[in-house]
């Protein structure tokens, strides 16, 4: 059993703030199984009870995991002064408190974000012990060899490490090679970094799986 206050439930599902919930409570706004309360300390039972808002059910969850198609030139932040970021995008009945984006992508990197607000979940994800794999998409400035794919497999060399071994699947082959990549890591600018060990140059990037 989880039991909470009502009007902290409404807060934290985002249908409004501490002191709008209670009072659309007083008002009489809110049942819970069926019967209105008018008392915002009132305890509920998040698992079992069912709280309704103008007769409308409220979908209690206690976390929120969201799967965003990133653009280009947003930053990947919960919140910053200056530029856009990936939570100021989401539209209003998804914002809620302590959302933030679990792993980054370059500001120029497209693609597959996760922006939750749990904390136990988002750690596990991106832990290196974890080894999630993520699979990206570049578009490069040269072609591609079978040396290229060969040192992917048997692990990049940086300039300060070695990365695990990783796949390299050419695409397309013609004027903007479009290759396949897959790793296990995410250190800094990783894909980029790989690419320019070898001489290349990713021109776009996107991630399409995790
Ligand atoms: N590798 C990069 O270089 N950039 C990203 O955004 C993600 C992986």
């Amino acid at each position: 059993m989880s039991m909470e206050r009502l009007d902290k439930i409404l807060a934290s599902q985002n249908t409004a703030s501490r002191k709008g919930a209670g009072a659309m409570i007083r008002r009489g706004a809110v049942a819970v199984n069926g019967n209105v309360v008018r008392k915002a300390d009132f305890k509920v039972d998040t698992q079992s009870d069912e709280v309704t808002i103008n007769g409308e059910i409220l979908v209690i969850r206690k976390f929120l995991y969201l799967m965003m198609n990133k653009p280009a030139g947003v930053l990947s932040a919960a919140r910053d002064t200056r530029v856009r970021t990936v939570v100021d995008l989401l539209p209003p009945e998804l914002k809620r408190r302590g959302l933030f984006p679990a792993g980054r992508l370059d500001k120029d990197t497209e693609g597959l974000l996760i922006i939750t607000d749990d904390g136990g979940f988002a750690h596990r994800m991106l832990a290196p012990k974890s080894h999630v794999f993520k699979v990206y998409e570049a578009v490069l400035a040269r072609p591609v060899d079978a040396g290229d794919i060969a040192a992917f497999e048997s692990g990049v060399e940086l300039s300060d490490m070695t990365c695990l071994p990783a796949q390299l699947q050419v695409l397309e082959d013609g004027g903007r090679p479009l290759v396949r990549v897959r790793i296990r890591e995410g250190k800094f600018h990783q894909v980029k970094r790989m690419f320019l060990a070898r001489g290349n140059e990713v021109q776009q990037l996107k991630r399409v799986q995790i």
